[in-house]
């Protein structure tokens, strides 16, 4: 009988095999939205099916944009996004996703004559809105929140193309201000302290909208044209590779096979960051249609610890709490700085790393802004509590592979969000 309210991993000696990844959730949001804005028939393949995304499918529906959805592959039909119309109750229930309501903001503020209710769960209710309020309403756009926080009030206006710098690098951001300039009068810029992920940029020039950069800043032009359905296959996911990756280096004689992983340079810090601590990693098979894609092969290896400072914690972001995990076994200690955006994740990141890290028997030290954490740790095992976050539930997961005893996950369902069949997968090369 399934267990709804813990999940207990057990250790293995090693583990063996191939994995082929879910596709990449940051894409798999984009490529709907796309398939959105779009006018007639859209086919994605290898879509991420994790519940993220399928908020953000709830969300078009209710904008008249139908999806019929297979396995992995969903048809979609779009009037286009001067088609879209008033939803019945205007309330867009964005589920536990950041990317969700932070892009469709982006796209909505714009959408003269129509209002919407943009909600979301207990964790999307307490994270941070002001950060995109803040540059839609310079835009000219209607658009409030009690306290910066949902639900999120939208009345479609006119906007006005702005130069904007984030005030912290962000993607989502970004992103939803590089949205709104698509309906926007006049160029939109957008400056970035450092390079976050740029698929929204990729996939605009895939569209052929004249999206520029120049050093770190971006522009974008209204956008004039229709853009007609599409085909695209979203390649693997990154962020769901690490956990493997965390797996097939710590575990002793393994060896992963990771498949038609995004090799995008903006999501594989922890690849070069692991290489330079002595992982075994290699990159086989390199393709590239719209982004790098390739096969990643990951050997057990001796790690030594490493140092992230700010600078690096855009391209980290979405595994600093799996590298905190990584850290216990390198040698040495491992200081993390300049990661404070942790704190407005699913859950407060750098909180629920550290207790859960401290859990299984690890020395951790939290601090405002990341944590040190002491290497050469054999982790005891015991009960982590994920906080209702899918990461954290997928890294105490991987450490239950690694302890001695066996590892608890409270909140385990979680990882639904972002990778529904991230257990049956472990099961499987847990076994092998
Ligand atoms: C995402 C960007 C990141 C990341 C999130 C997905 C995206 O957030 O943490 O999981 O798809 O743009 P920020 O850009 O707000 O740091």
């Amino acid at each position: 009988m399934t267990d709804h309210i813990k999940k207990t991993v057990s250790p293995v000696e090693s583990i063996r095999g191939q994995i082929t990844l879910p596709g990449d959730k940051s894409m798999s949001h984009r490529a709907l939205m796309f398939a959105a804005i779009a006018k007639g028939c859209s086919k994605i393949k290898h879509l991420n099916i994790g519940a993220d995304a399928l908020s953000t499918i709830a969300c078009l529906q209710k904008l008249g944009v139908t999806f019929q959805l297979g396995k992995f592959t969903v048809d979609v039909e779009s009037p286009g996004i001067h088609g879209w119309k008033q939803p019945q109750d205007g309330i867009l229930n964005c589920g536990n996703s950041g990317t969700t309501v932070r892009l469709l903001a982006g796209l909505l503020a714009g959408q003269e004559g129509l209002e919407f209710t943009m909600t979301g769960d207990a964790s999307l209710s307490v994270r941070p809105m002001q950060r995109i309020i803040d540059p839609l309403t310079k835009m000219g756009a209607d658009i409030h929140a009690q306290d910066g926080h949902l639900p999120l009030h939208v009345r479609g206006k006119k906007l006005t193309g702005i130069h904007y710098t984030l005030p912290v690098a962000s993607a989502q951001v970004k992103s939803c201000v590089l949205f709104a300039g698509l309906s926007a009068q006049g160029k939109t810029y957008v400056e970035e302290p450092q390079l976050s992920r740029d698929h929204t940029e990729n996939m605009m020039k895939m569209f052929r909208i004249p999206i520029f950069r120049n050093k770190d800043i971006l522009s974008v032009h209204t956008l004039r044209r229709v853009i007609p359905g599409f085909e695209y296959s979203v390649p693997g996911d990154p962020s769901s590779a690490a956990f493997w990756v965390a797996a097939g280096l710590l575990l002793p004689k393994s060896r992963l096979l990771l498949r038609k992983m995004s090799l995008n340079p903006t999501r594989i810090a922890y690849l070069k960051l692991l290489r330079s601590c002595g992982a075994e990693i290699d990159i086989i098979r390199e393709t590239k249609s719209l982004e790098p894609m390739g096969d990643v092969v990951v050997r057990s290896s001796v790690l030594r610890h490493f140092q992230i400072s700010g600078r690096q914690v855009p391209g980290l972001i979405d595994e600093i709490p799996l590298l905190a995990l990584i850290a216990t076994r390198a040698k040495g200690k491992t200081v993390i700085r300049g990661a404070k955006e942790l704190r407005y994740k699913e859950s407060d990141r750098i909180s629920a790393t550290v207790e859960m890290l401290r859990s299984l028997g690890a020395e951790a030290e939290e601090l405002e802004d990341g944590m040190i954490v002491r290497g050469d740790t054999v982790l005891r095992g015991g009960r982590v509590d994920a906080h209702g976050d899918h990461r954290i539930a997928m890294t105490a997961s991987i450490a239950g592979l690694l302890s001695q005893g066996p590892v608890e996950v409270h909140g385990w369902s979680s990882v639904e969000i972002s990778y529904p069949n991230f257990y049956s997968i472990l099961e499987r090369i847990g076994r092998s």
